[in-house]
């Protein structure tokens, strides 16, 4: 990020923006990654002035920061880049003058302009700088998931921004794809001979993603309640993950090739429409609830104000239909207000395929398992069979070799948002989503929507703070599987006592 950059965040003031993009940039500053006269653009609307509006922003980088980040010194510079901006987005009458003036005093370096507002204003954002003449060779656009509503609001969305920016210049986010873990993910794939042949429906039983927050809806129940959790994690974040394990190699790790091959999946996965949402899907809401300290939890339905029938809980049985995986399950796992936060990949491999052992020692055998962590500690472990040492009788045991990369590396979780508007400033699209792959991901989820929405499968409940509603078991037990929580991969395949190696 050595070139000179304006940032601009419509929606500068807003949540998103005060919890993961200025945070995301204060670090950028932190780091020395911004050349000397980039600015950083924020829009809002209304009457405050540029004193409360900086303080505004100096609470929220002091709640969202994590300890230790705060700097007197970081801060002093990094508010000099800030420029507060008041416009109306929809008129072109209030501010914008004032904001294309100052804009134009650098006109050479690149410009990122986030759209960290409603998509039914991203048109007519992009309209107005069009009209104003501020989109440049240089310039980008970034969006947020999730793009639309549906495949059609998708699309029209797509077809407003692309008017205006080229596809190349237009960045869409899924901030799982900045998580250093699905970084880890694609060097683990690429970059070691040891799964290249293992890697497919011969070896693999099944995988199971899941993304489960303890968090409920609470201040964003008024936009979530109209998405709902297929919307706002399956579509994409799962989606997105899915195609990361699933993929073919590319030809090599650029934009295009990986984009591709991503696609491919997303072509590839089999419908599940009307009788079969029934069977696949399991959708739930959270009702009151307690956590491990007692304190009540609400219900989903208290904390919107009003009844609702979102689900805020999901778990899908999917199939991707190619030869790499003919018959693998894969079972998509997401809810509000689980037992605990965690987000793992866990590849499930078959038995050995003959048992040498003789009972009781056969009985012990379980198949090996790599998780993949992404939060909240990341890292990788695989779960061997060994021989138990020092035991009375000889016996097998799972242990694990782990690599835990905060201990390995010394790092500290990476910010997904740092990562991708470097990526976005420094014009490399890798790890942004390309229009044909939002068009894809809808083509998929809507048919199971609207088999919801005729009653295909019923809403179940689920106690905040459980691990979602028993049906969500069922699915996977009607395989002879089971899901795998938080603890289990430390673990390591059901023993907790077992050694790690
Ligand atoms: C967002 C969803 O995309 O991802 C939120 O809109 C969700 O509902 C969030 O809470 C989870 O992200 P993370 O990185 O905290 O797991």
């Amino acid at each position: 990020m050595s070139q000179e950059v304006d940032i601009v965040i419509f929606g500068g003031m807003g949540d998103l923006s005060l919890r993961k993009l200025l945070p995301a940039l204060y670090r950028c500053e932190l780091e020395h990654r911004f050349s000397e006269s980039s600015r950083v653009f924020l829009t809002y609307q209304g009457e405050a002035g540029a004193p409360a509006l900086r303080a505004q922003v100096q609470n929220g980088l002091r709640n969202y920061l994590l300890s230790g980040e705060w700097q007197a010194e970081i801060w002093t510079r990094f508010c000099a880049r800030l420029n507060y901006v008041g416009l109306d987005i929809g008129d072109l009458q209030v501010g914008w003058n004032d904001f294309a003036a100052r804009l134009r005093q650098h006109r050479a370096c690149v410009r990122l302009f986030y759209l960290a507002i409603p998509p039914n204003l991203f048109g007519v954002a992009c309209k107005h700088l069009a009209d104003k003449q501020l989109i440049t060779a240089q310039s980008r656009v970034v969006v947020e998931k999730p793009l639309g509503y549906d495949g059609d609001s998708a699309r029209a969305i797509n077809a407003e921004i692309g008017e205006f920016f080229p596809e190349s210049g237009i960045y869409r986010i899924d901030h799982y794809l900045g998580k250093e873990t699905v970084q880890n993910l694609l060097a683990l794939r690429f970059s070691n001979s040891l799964f290249e042949h293992l890697w497919d429906s011969k070896t693999i039983e099944h995988v199971q993603i899941t993304i489960a927050e303890t968090v409920g809806v609470e201040a964003r129940a008024g936009f979530y309640d109209r998405a709902g959790a297929l919307r706002d994690m399956v579509q994409n974040h799962l989606l997105q993950l899915l195609c990361l394990v699933a993929m073919e190699p590319p030809h090599k790790l650029d934009a295009e090739n990986i984009r591709d091959e991503k696609l491919k999946v997303l072509k590839a996965l089999r419908p599940i429409e009307g009788e079969q949402v029934t069977r696949f899907t399991v959708r739930g809401q959270y009702v009151a609830g307690e956590d491990s300290s007692g304190a009540r939890l609400p219900s989903y339905v208290e904390e919107l104000g009003q009844g609702s029938t979102t689900e805020t809980f999901v778990a899908i049985r999917a199939h991707i239909d190619n030869w790499r995986w003919a018959g693998v399950p894969f079972y998509l796992r997401t809810g509000k207000r689980l037992q605990q936060r965690f987000a793992e990949i866990v590849v499930q491999f078959k038995p050995v395929s003959h048992a040498v052992y003789d009972s009781p020692l056969a009985d012990s055998l379980e198949p090996n398992r790599l998780n993949i962590r992404l939060q909240p500690d990341e890292g990788i472990r695989l779960t061997l069979m060994t021989n138990k040492f020092n035991a009375e009788r000889e016996g097998l045991k799972p242990v694990a070799l782990n690599l835990n990369f905060a201990e390995t590396f010394n790092y500290k979780a990476g910010d997904a948002y740092k990562r991708l508007l470097i990526d976005a400033i420094d014009g490399n699209p890798s790890l942004f989503i390309h229009r044909r792959e939002v068009d894809r991901a809808w083509q998929w989820a809507d048919p199971i929507v609207d088999a919801w929405a005729r009653g295909y499968s019923p809403l179940h409940i689920y106690r905040a703070a459980s691990w979602g509603p028993h049906a969500a078991d069922d699915l996977v037990a009607a395989d002879g599987n089971r899901w795998f929580q938080a603890g289990d991969s430390d673990r390591h395949g059901g023993d907790r006592h077992a050694p790690v190696l």
